[in-house]
């Protein structure tokens, strides 16, 4: 189907800046000599994984066990589900790994930690855990120093459990912009992993796998000494925030929203798209960054960037575009050139503030190939 003819609003992926996001990522992994574990729930689209595990990724990392249902019913095994266990979810970690799927939990806490184990010890299975380390008071994790770390890795090797490896997420990096900053970061989230591991391994603990990652810091390493794998995930489509965190230009977004132009109010300079937040999503991510691209940044359907125009607006099933700097235009002229520019009818693509977001706003993408032909790649939604 050409887009022309695709109903709007509906997502876009391009496909051959997705590959070329995949390509960039992989080649990075492959220099600094490290598995790679992409992180699905950005997507959670099987033709998209299939692409980063045809480019080389070994395995896959999930943040709900619905991915985990959903993959392995797909054919990857080889899985890491990393939020922390909740003693409720077992029964269907379980049950994948009765199937035969490699599902390694993640713990942060000697809570779950034992109640890991005595549900494993209950049901004659031997989970497959991983420690969460936290390396830049972002999130989750026990700092590597901490005596906890230790104390939850006892709790799993003492009581039947694998203990599969450390795992941290510097996710502070998109709070960041420039590149010394960013490689910075990355050796901080290297370092505390692997300080962790040897920890770990001090007190008699195997620790097979050191697994970090963010796109930020995986694109900003330098090197990865002592790290196993990398997990990362927005890469993959990219979108405003990570431009402005400065990983990405602005033509490697490979996630658009196409919108149709519904209406206008020319005397306050808006065109109004049939895209609102129930399509581009509510996320402001670039609100506290260095450029604020509102709910994002509207492209010709060939790609091209307005960059003097916005999605300043969004109601449910209505956005507003407008000049991004409204003060400055004088109002008739601009009234004029807001209907003129942006006929009634015209198609649009938007750039999102946050791909994961945007995607998850919609049951399927329609994946274009540069001849402007696309077929649907259908996503899933849940937990
Ligand atoms: C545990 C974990 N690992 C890896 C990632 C990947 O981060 P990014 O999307 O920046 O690549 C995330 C993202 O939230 C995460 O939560």
């Amino acid at each position: 189907m050409k887009l022309d003819h695709i109903e709007t609003p509906a997502a876009l992926i391009d496909v051959a800046r997705m590959q070329k996001n995949i390509a960039r990522m992989q080649g990075q992994m492959n220099t600094l000599g490290v598995a790679f574990r992409p992180h699905v729930k950005t997507t959670k689209c099987i033709d998209v994984v299939r692409a980063q595990i045809a480019a080389g990724a070994r395995g896959i990392t999930v943040s709900t066990l619905k991915e985990a249902e959903a993959f392995f019913a797909a054919g990857v095994a080889d899985i890491l589900y990393a939020v922390s266990m909740v003693p409720a979810k077992l029964p269907r970690a379980l049950a994948l790994r009765r199937q035969g799927c490699d599902l390694k939990l993640v713990v942060d806490n000697p809570g779950a930690a034992s109640a890991i184990a005595a549900f494993g010890d209950q049901h004659g299975e031997t989970f497959e855990v991983w420690i969460e380390v936290d390396t830049d008071g972002h999130r989750s994790g026990i700092t590597p120093e901490q005596d906890t770390l230790l104390v939850v890795a006892r709790i799993l090797h003492e009581n039947g459990v694998k203990v599969g490896g450390v795992m941290t997420h510097a996710g502070s990096s998109y709070e960041l912009n420039t590149p010394e900053a960013l490689a910075a970061l990355a050796e901080q989230e290297r370092a505390g992993c692997v300080r962790a591991a040897q920890r770990l391994r001090e007190a008699g603990i195997a620790c097979p796998a050191v697994s970090v990652g963010s796109t930020p810091t995986a694109l900003a390493a330098a090197q990865l000494d002592g790290v196993t794998e990398v997990r990362a995930g927005v890469y993959v489509l990219f979108d405003l925030v990570m431009h402005n965190v400065g990983v990405c230009a602005l033509d490697d977004i490979a996630l658009s929203v196409l919108a149709t132009v519904i209406g206008h109010q020319a005397d306050k300079g808006w065109a109004i798209l049939d895209a609102g937040w129930m399509a581009l999503s509510r996320d402001r991510g670039t609100s506290k960054q260095a450029h604020d691209f509102g709910y994002g940044l509207p492209c010709l359907l060939n790609g091209t960037p307005l960059a003097g125009y916005v999605v300043s607006g969004a109601n449910q099933e209505h956005g507003i575009l407008s000049s991004a700097t409204p003060e400055t235009e004088s109002g008739a002229g601009f009234a004029d050139d807001i209907t003129q520019r942006f006929p009634l009818g015209m198609k649009l693509r938007i750039l999102p503030n946050h791909a994961c977001a945007t995607g998850a706003q919609f049951p399927e993408y329609h994946a274009v190939a540069p001849d402007g032909a696309s077929v649907e790649w259908r996503r899933f939604h849940g937990w």
